[in-house]
Parts: structure tokens; C-alpha cells; sequence
């Protein structure tokens, strides 16, 4: 992970760092010490940034049944994994986690332990066959029937819901902000993907595409605002394919019109939004960007691979020139927008020259940061039904090294080309080295470390004379 002094933060595909360890969250009061009473969950999510949204959805859901979150697993009576099945190295941690709460359930029989997410989604009744100590699986659409399975679970009861909606949305729902620094928020603004990414399982863990209502989102917006937010980042699969509409005046708000109307909250609030595909994504959101100084300068655009004959296999619907085309419109649009990318190395047959493609590709496009993968073959996924996964394995892995190695030089240049810049920077908090430094976020998703000054405190916007840089980090003074 690059920007690692905040990991948490860097948007939606959160999922990159499948080696850590997949976070405990749990709200600010309770990690004072302060318990409800009552019964306590403890929950731990996997995957990408819509999931840890999505636990926070599920806090409120359990918060209204009287249950109150806790750090530790040894003092919760259900215990709750939400899972992530983009990589099989995903799925092998969550089954490392399920052998620790095996553990702790033979040691207090009375604890329930649920399974939520993309995994309970695939493997559905699977899970509860192959994992038998397991009580609940819950599909990302049906988080509002837990307190049902969890009562059906205290009867001993195993329950399972996995369907699938075209509706659910959670509008209605305000997500209970888990381990939060208090500035920044992700909001989702649409579930499931309809894009057929031949390699991904996404469509179908997540389900079918929807938007959610316009004015719940900017209402959700506002209101982080009033407790002191001071950046919202909207999230979805594609959030270029937004679409809703208004059931009074059959008005359909795109994703540009929500950008601006998100944007319009309060000048004072930072508005990021993650992920961008493109072949969706417009000059008219570019345009917006550019005419509203709190929308980040920021574009998270996964190009996957550089070469049109993988692309095309991929089944990701834009050629290498299409790509190139997008790059150039942000270059002319917005000259100082960071890009950042998803890479896969290793997809079924990629030769070495279309290897080098991509390699060419990062260097055009000159990403600022990149999350990079070997590919991992997914059942039932049209790529695993249609495609031998015929890269060998040290060959992924060798050509994700090159990758890794490049990306790490260009990043490096990127933020040495920052020295001697001046940035406008909203405070996180603490740097992760020394309480006598802050840390914070430019407009183009750099954190930059600075020594503090008296007065201030995170959610504070400050000035800072950039003066050195890492690969990771740019390090500067206030000015
Ligand atoms: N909706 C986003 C991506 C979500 S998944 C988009 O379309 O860009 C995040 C990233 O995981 C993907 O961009 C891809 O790079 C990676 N990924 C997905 N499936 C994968 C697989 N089977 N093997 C390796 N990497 C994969
Ligand atoms: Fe997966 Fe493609 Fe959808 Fe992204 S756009 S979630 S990679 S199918
Ligand atoms: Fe996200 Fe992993 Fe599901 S990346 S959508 S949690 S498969």
C-alpha cells in the first residue's frame, strides 16, 4: 500500500492489502471503555471500501436491536466477518479468521458467529455445510433481516439469507461511522455492477446495478458536514454509470449532476468519489470537477491492462487508444489531477510483449499510485468458464514485481515533482511516526506529513510548503 501512513483512507479498492489483517471496527466511545451493557457484537470486515461500508450499515442495522459494538472478540456475544471474494488469497484469510472464532466458540458455546458479504454471497448454503460452527451467512442485500437470523440463531437455529436485490439501497439507513477519524466518510451512492469484467465475481456477490436516491445521499453529505466532516467520498463498482430517478418529476440525475449537487453541500467540504470506468467516465464530469475547487483532483481509473487484446478478453469494453483518449481529457481538463490505476498481471494468455504494453501504459499514463494484482482465477466467473488460466504462476508473479517496481519509480517522481509546491491540506490526525506531526490529504490524495502549530486540529484545512518526498509520502511545513 502506498500512501501507508493512513491505508484506510486511499479509496474504494481497500481490498489491495489482502495480507493485513482485516480491521476490528468499533465506535469512538467504546474504545474509551465504555460499554452499554447489554449484548455486544464485534465485528471484523475484509475487501474493498463498499464493504467496510456497508459494516457500518450493518452497526445500525444491530444497533437498533440493542446491541453495542465492542473491540474485543472475547467479550462479544456475536462475533461478525464481512468477507471479500475478489482473490482467492481474500477468501483464504477470512477461512484463517473462521478457525480463530472456531476457537473462541468452543471456549464460550454460547457466542453466535455470522458470516456477511461477497463470500457468504457465493458460497451461500456452502458455508454453512463446510463451516459447521458457523450460525448466520448474510448477502450484502439482506443485512435488514439479521435481527431476525440472529434470533433464529439464539434458538439454534441456523439461518441463511442470500437473495439478491434490485431495490435495496439501505436509503433509509444512517450508517453508524465505525472507527472513524472523524473528518473523513465514505457514502455509498449505488450497489452491484453490471459491467461483465470477464475475471471478476463482483456481478455476482454484489448483484445488479442500482442507484441510490439523489437527495438521501446529499442529505447524508450535509449532515457529516454538521458533525464536523470535512470529506465524503461517494462510492460504487462504477460510480460513472449512476443513474436515478426521480420518482416526482421523472428527472434522471447523472453522476455528474450528484458530483455538483454533493459539491454544493458546503465549499468546506471535500467531495472524492471512487471507482471510475473508462469507458463511463465523461468529459462533463471532468468539467464539473474542474468547477468546483472542493471536488479532488483525483481520478481512480483502473486500466487493468495496457494491451487491446487482453483488454478485449477482459471483456473490459475500451481499447488501449479509448484509455489513452481518457487520460489525455483529464491531462486537458484538469492539468493538475492525479490518475491512479488497478493492474492485473497474468490474465489467461497474456504474452510478454502485451505484458510490456501494460508496463509502456503506466508510464503514458504516469499514475500517481496503483493497486496491482496477479491474477487469481475465480470460480464461475466467464473467464474461468471460458479461458485457461495458462500464465504460470512465477510468471504472474515475476510480471506483478516489474509492475510493482515500475509503479514504485514513477511514484517517486510524482511526488519529487511536488517539492517546492504549496498544498492545501485538510487534517487527518496524528502522522503514524510522531504525535508532534500531522498527517493529511492534498486535493490529488497525497498524504503529506507536517510538523503541527499550535491552535489547530484535524478537520482544519492548512497551507503546506512541500520540501521533500518518499515514493509514499510528501513531507513538508506549514506555510
Ligand atoms: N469496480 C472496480 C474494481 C473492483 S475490484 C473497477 O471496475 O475498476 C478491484 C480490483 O481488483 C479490480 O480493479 C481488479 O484490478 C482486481 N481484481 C478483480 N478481480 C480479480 C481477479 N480475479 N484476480 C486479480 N485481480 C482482480
Ligand atoms: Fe468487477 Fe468490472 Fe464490475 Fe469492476 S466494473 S466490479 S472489475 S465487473
Ligand atoms: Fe468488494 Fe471483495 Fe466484494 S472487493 S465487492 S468485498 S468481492
Amino acid at each position: 500500500m502506498l500512501y501507508d501512513d493512513n491505508p484506510t483512507l486511499v479509496g474504494i479498492p481497500k481490498e489491495i492489502d489482502e495480507n493485513r489483517q482485516g480491521e476490528a471496527l468499533f465506535w469512538e466511545d467504546a474504545r474509551s471503555g465504555s460499554t452499554a451493557g447489554g449484548k455486544r457484537f464485534y465485528i471484523e470486515s475484509y475487501g474493498c471500501q463498499m464493504n467496510f461500508s456497508d459494516s457500518e450499515i450493518v452497526a445500525s442495522v444491530l444497533a437498533e436491536e440493542g446491541f453495542s459494538p465492542t473491540r474485543f472478540m472475547e467479550e462479544s456475544d456475536l462475533i461478525l466477518i464481512n468477507t471479500c471474494s475478489i482473490r482467492e488469497k481474500a477468501e483464504e484469510t477470512v477461512r484463517k479468521r473462521l478457525r480463530m472464532f472456531d476457537l473462541e466458540k468452543r471456549r464460550r458455546p454460547g457466542v453466535l458467529v455470522g458470516v456477511l458479504g461477497c463470500m457468504a454471497e457465493r458460497l451461500k448454503k456452502k458455508f454453512l455445510e463446510e463451516e459447521k460452527l458457523v450460525d448466520i451467512v448474510v448477502g450484502p442485500d439482506a443485512y435488514r433481516d439479521l435481527p431476525k437470523l440472529i434470533a433464529g440463531a439464539e434458538d439454534g437455529e441456523k439461518g441463511i439469507n442470500v437473495f439478491l436485490s434490485r431495490e435495496e439501497t439501505y436509503a433509509d439507513i444512517s450508517p453508524l461511522r465505525l472507527d472513524s477519524n472523524g473528518v473523513s466518510a465514505f457514502i455509498s451512492i449505488m450497489r452491484g455492477c453490471d459491467n461483465m469484467c470477464s475475471f471478476c465475481v463482483v456481478p455476482y456477490t454484489r448483484g445488479r446495478e442500482r442507484s441510490r436516491d439523489a437527495f438521501s445521499i446529499v442529505a447524508e453529505a450535509a449532515q457529516l458536514f454538521e458533525q464536523g466532516y470535512r470529506e465524503v467520498t461517494l462510492l460504487g463498482q462504477n460510480v460513472d454509470s449512476y443513474k436515478w430517478q426521480n420518482p416526482e418529476n421523472g428527472h434522471v440525475v447523472s453522476f455528474a449532476e450528484l458530483l455538483e449537487m454533493t459539491a454544493l453541500v458546503h465549499p468546506g467540504l471535500r467531495v472524492r468519489f471512487s471507482t471510475s470506468h473508462p469507458k463511463d467516465m465523461t468529459d462533463e464530469v471532468l468539467h464539473i470537477m474542474a468547477r468546483h475547487e472542493n471536488i479532488c483532483n483525483y481520478i481512480h481509473l483502473p486500466v487493468q491492462s495496457g494491451n487491446s487484446r487482453i483488454l478485449d478478453l477482459m471483456n473490459r469494453t475500451y481499447d488501449r487508444e479509448w484509455y489513452l483518449g481518457r487520460i489525455e481529457a483529464i491531462e486537458r481538463i484538469l492539468p493538475d489531477c492525479a490518475i491512479s490505476s488497478d493492474i492485473i498481471t497474468g490474465f489467461c494468455t497474456e504474452t510478454e510483449e502485451e505484458h510490456r504494453d501494460t508496463l509502456s501504459m503506466m508510464e503514458r499514463a504516469n499514475y500517481s499510485m496503483s493497486y496491482m494484482f496477479a491474477y487469481s482465477e475465480r470460480p464461475g466467473t466467464p473467464a474461468a468458464k471460458k479461458y485457461e488460466d495458462d500464465v504460470p504462476e512465477e510468471v504472474k508473479k515475476r510480471r506483478l514485481n516489474e509492475v510493482i517496481r515500475l509503479q514504485n519509480q514513477i511514484s517517486l517522481r510524482h511526488n519529487l515533482a511536488d517539492v517546492g509546491k504549496t498544498f492545501r491540506v485538510l487534517i487527518e490526525g496524528d502522522s503514524k511516526r510522531s504525535d508532534q506531526e500531522f498527517k493529511g490529504r492534498n486535493s490529488q490524495n497525497k498524504m503529506i506529513v507536517f510538523p503541527k502549530q499550535p491552535g489547530l486540529k484535524p478537520g482544519d484545512y492548512v497551507n503546506v510548503l512541500v520540501k521533500s518526498a518518499t515514493g509514499a509520502t510528501l513531507l513538508g511545513e506549514m506555510c
